[in-house]
């Protein structure tokens, strides 16, 4: 096969970041996507709909003139999140989740929540709208080993949540275990998951291979190559329950390539050319489209896009480097060669 036709697909888990590093990487999600769900971990996070507002009017500011792509914006939840903010937000038509971040999981996580049961009155509001929660599903505290952190998770905290609010639609964002992908399976109609193209593609070998490859680095990291094989099958399953979000997050060069680096993968550029590597490595595109353009599309409520998505089987190179402010940015999978190609219409 060295084509394949697509529904346009969606990205529901991205990192835009904010001016001036969003004008250098929002074109290269409405290059291949026709909306994404914004993560609002932004210093300081997006906690209100009048920030979430204003934060969507710069995504469309910084867009191409002739894009179509449409941010769909979430909230930031803190210790002082109200449950007005979220009525106010289940009001919004722009407006498709509250985050949440466990306090010291990740990039930004500093306002984070430190405490599940002060959340209680929010998650009965967001149960009541049914009104989406994206989890980032990492346990914090030195005592936790940082390849547990997912699965004590689960065990410490997701299954809380979903135990007194059954109702509470979840999404268990960027999922890297087996661990996850068991859970998610077995669970109802309301838990679903992300799961991005690096983690089909690497397992934790990558981050250490020859020596410390800090463009490998993200949350949650890598694991055991059992896992990425168990992410695999989950994709290509056809369940309906997993679906793309490519938690591509850009640093900077200098912001990766230091002593103490960030944690992030820029995979925008080429995130659907990735997936169709990790399809092709699976050896199955039965649910390619489903996985990119559907699955998503039905949890959240939304209806497929209109347009349709080209790839061809076309090896090309990646760029070493792409333009951004201080010192530009590395791609996930820089300089080396993919064989699947978006092709775009003149
Ligand atoms: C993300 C970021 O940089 O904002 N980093 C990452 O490694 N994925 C935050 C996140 O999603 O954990
Ligand atoms: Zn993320």
């Amino acid at each position: 096969m060295d084509r394949l036709t697509i529904i346009t697909p969606d990205d529901w888990h991205l990192h835009l970041r904010d001016t001036p590093y969003l004008e250098a990487v929002v074109h290269d999600s409405a290059r291949q996507f026709g909306r994404a769900i914004i993560m609002p971990n932004l210093n300081p996070p997006v906690r209100s709909v009048e920030d979430a507002l204003a934060y969507r009017q710069r995504i469309l500011a910084a867009l191409p003139e002739d894009s179509g792509f449409q941010p769909l914006m979430t909230l930031y939840l803190t210790d002082n999140t109200r449950v007005a903010d979220i009525e106010a937000a289940s009001e919004s038509p722009y407006i498709f989740g509250a985050k949440l971040y466990p306090a010291g999981a990740t990039t930004n996580s500093e306002s984070g929540v430190t405490d599940l049961a002060r959340l209680d009155q929010v998650f009965e509001a967001m149960q009541k709208h049914r009104f989406m929660l994206q989890v980032h599903g990492e346990a914090t505290g030195p005592e936790v080993d940082v390849f547990d952190r997912e699965k004590v998770f689960i065990e410490k905290s997701l299954e809380r949540i979903r135990r007194d609010f059954p109702e509470l639609p979840i999404v268990f964002e960027h999922i890297t275990t087996l661990d996850a992908v068991d859970y998610v399976r077995t669970a109802d109609a309301n838990l679903a998951a992300t799961i991005t193209p690096h983690h089909l593609l690497i397992n934790r070998n990558a981050i250490f291979l020859g020596g410390i490859r800090p463009h490998h680095y993200c949350l949650p990291v890598a694991k055991r190559e059992i896992h990425r094989q168990a992410l695999i099958a989950a994709a290509l399953s056809g369940d309906a329950r997993f679906f793309a979000g490519t938690d591509s997050a850009p640093h900077s060069k200098q912001a990766k390539e230091s002593a103490c680096g960030c944690a992030g993968i820029y995979s925008a550029h080429s995130a659907l050319e990735l997936y169709a590597e990790a399809f092709e490595r699976g050896g199955d595109f039965t649910h390619f489209e489903a996985f990119m353009s559907r699955h998503g599309a039905d949890y959240y409520g939304l209806p497929y896009n209109q347009g349709q998505t080209r790839l061809e089987r076309q090896p090309w190179t990646l760029p070493e480097s792409l333009p951004y402010p201080d010192s530009g940015l590395i791609p996930f999978r820089a300089a080396e060669t993919l064989n699947w190609k978006q092709i775009l219409d003149d």
